[in-house]
């Protein structure tokens, strides 16, 4: 099962504590690593987090480079953690416009864990699905008989992701918004989705378990008519 997760509400968790924003993304980063923790105990495959999107780029830039601090700290601290329990580290997305000491330490972890079979972590920064939609069909021009998952190889490469994702199965918004702010658009073209008032710092193990049970009462029909429907419409 594949989950993707865009974390918002760090900016209001800090503001209704009167801290500054960076507070709130300090919280965001803990409640990654809860996530991650619920996820591994629920059996899920591949969790995709949205921890910096390309528009982004348009925050305060003392922002943005708190952000890609607390983002290269986590993939510091956290990948000998991710080799105790065999999760595999991809960040996806963009690389050419990320400061070089975050490059590097992505490619770290990525080496780093590149032969563990377990959870697939992804971690979204610099991305855009538009961008990488565009970017993949330019790459393939040239290519005759482009079939989904030629298209979805492409798609890889341009996200800089180890293989092509599965579709998602569940996408999760906290924060209360209810938009999909550009995030994985090929991707969760059959997923199911769920938007929850919980802030991003808020959202514990007991949320993440509320969100699969919300997903586990949802019937997945990818277009099919339901059995008993059918047979109701055939008796009826
Ligand atoms: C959106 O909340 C959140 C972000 C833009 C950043 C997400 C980053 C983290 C959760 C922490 C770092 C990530 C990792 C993987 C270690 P917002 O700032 O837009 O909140 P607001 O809508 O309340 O202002």
């Amino acid at each position: 099962m594949h989950v993707a997760i865009i974390m918002d509400g760090n900016g209001r968790w800090a503001s209704l504590r009167h801290l500054p924003r960076s507070a709130g993304h300090h919280a965001g980063a803990k409640a990654v690593s809860a996530a991650v923790e619920a996820a591994l105990r629920h059996g899920i495959t591949t969790l995709t987090l949205y921890a910096f999107s390309a528009a982004n780029w348009s925050r305060p830039g003392a922002e943005v480079s708190a952000l890609f601090a607390l983002l290269r700290r986590h993939l510091l601290t956290q990948t000998q953690r991710c080799l105790d329990e065999s999760i595999r580290i991809n960040v996806i997305g963009r690389r050419d416009r990320l400061p070089a000491d975050l490059c590097q330490s992505i490619e770290r972890s990525e080496q780093a864990t590149a032969h563990c079979r377990g959870m697939r972590l992804r971690i979204a920064v610099d991305y855009s699905s538009q961008h990488s939609l565009v970017e993949a069909c330019r790459r393939l021009q040239s290519e005759p008989d482009v079939d989904r998952a030629r298209f979805a190889e492409r798609l890889a490469d341009v996200d800089h992701a180890t293989a092509p994702a599965p579709e998602v199965d569940l996408l999760i918004r906290t924060g209360g918004e209810q938009r999909l702010s550009d995030f994985l658009l090929w991707e969760c073209a059959y997923a199911e989705l769920l938007f929850v008032d919980c802030l991003w710092p808020d959202f514990d193990q007991p949320a993440f378990q509320h969100a699969l049970e919300a997903y586990g009462q949802r019937e997945r029909r990818f277009g099919r008519v339901v059995a008993d429907t059918l047979a109701r419409a055939n008796h009826g």
